[in-house]
């Protein structure tokens, strides 16, 4: 069986569980070489970084090391983040900004700096977890949506920037995504959800994983600035 990303070195964030779990598994089965970077270790058999995405000098530093180790790096996926809702007048600024810090400012300063790399390599590859949040809003998640909405805004930039020098950077804005993250809604939050769902159930992590291994993958080699909704069809 021939393997997608034979060879490819990547780095996915939030990589511990969940989507990013599953698309570091994903994509280490398709012959990739993959550095799940998070604070907490993976609960599967992935090579982990300690990392926490909002701070600095731990991705810088994992960066360093991914590229002493390998000398290159050819995918990375921004998908770490994390919610705090809550009505806008009643939202803390602390919450405001750790989920900014998180979501947006950790894809920033990742991919500025592994941008340094790939424009030496001339090859590369960007995705970033947006959300159908990030394109219709959603009441209680202000911060989140304007984490994710920046994210796309975020990718059609850079898109744009280092298309020139054969980097693709893309999104995927998810649905309503089985993990921890939607577990802790309440029972008749996710009926609510499962009913604005054309196809009628939650996804799955390796659904979305799925759709992450074609975009990082030379299959998608004349796609860039794309957000792909991976949603079951909620955001149509
Ligand atoms: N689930 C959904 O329905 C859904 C829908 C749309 C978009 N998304 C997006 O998909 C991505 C993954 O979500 P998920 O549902 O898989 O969430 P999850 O199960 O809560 O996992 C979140 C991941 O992010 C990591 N993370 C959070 N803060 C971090 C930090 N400061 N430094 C390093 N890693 C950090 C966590 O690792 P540690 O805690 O170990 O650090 C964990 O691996 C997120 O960006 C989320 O917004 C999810």
């Amino acid at each position: 069986m021939s393997e997608i990303l034979s060879g490819q070195i990547c780095i996915v964030t939030g990589a511990s569980r969940g989507i990013g779990l599953a698309i570091a598994t994903l994509f280490k089965n398709e012959g990739a070489k993959v550095y799940g970077l998070s604070r907490s270790a993976p609960s599967a058999d992935i090579e982990w970084i300690s990392c926490d995405v909002t701070d600095e000098a731990s991705i810088e530093a994992a960066v360093a090391a991914i590229l002493q180790k390998e000398g290159r790096i050819d995918i990375v996926v921004n998908n770490a983040g994390i919610t705090r809702d809550g009505l806008l007048m009643r939202m803390k600024t602390e919450d405001w900004d750790a989920v900014l810090s998180a979501n947006l400012r950790s894809a920033f300063i990742l991919s500025r700096s592994v941008s340094r790399i790939m424009i030496k390599q001339r090859s590369g590859c960007i995705l970033n977890m947006s959300s159908v949040v990030g394109l219709h809003g959603n009441s209680g998640q202000s911060n989140y949506s304007a984490s994710k909405a920046g994210l796309i805004g975020f990718t059609k930039s850079l898109a744009k920037e280092l298309s020139s020098r054969n980097i693709r950077v893309n999104a995927i804005a998810p649905g309503y995504i089985e993990t921890s993250m939607t577990n802790a809604l309440p029972d008749a939050v996710k009926e609510s959800l499962n009913s604005t769902i054309p196809l009628a159930r939650p996804g799955t992590t390796l659904e979305v994983a799925e759709a992450a291994l074609f975009l990082c993958s030379n299959r998608a080699s004349y796609i860039t600035g794309v957000v792909l909704n991976v949603d079951g069809g909620m955001g149509m």
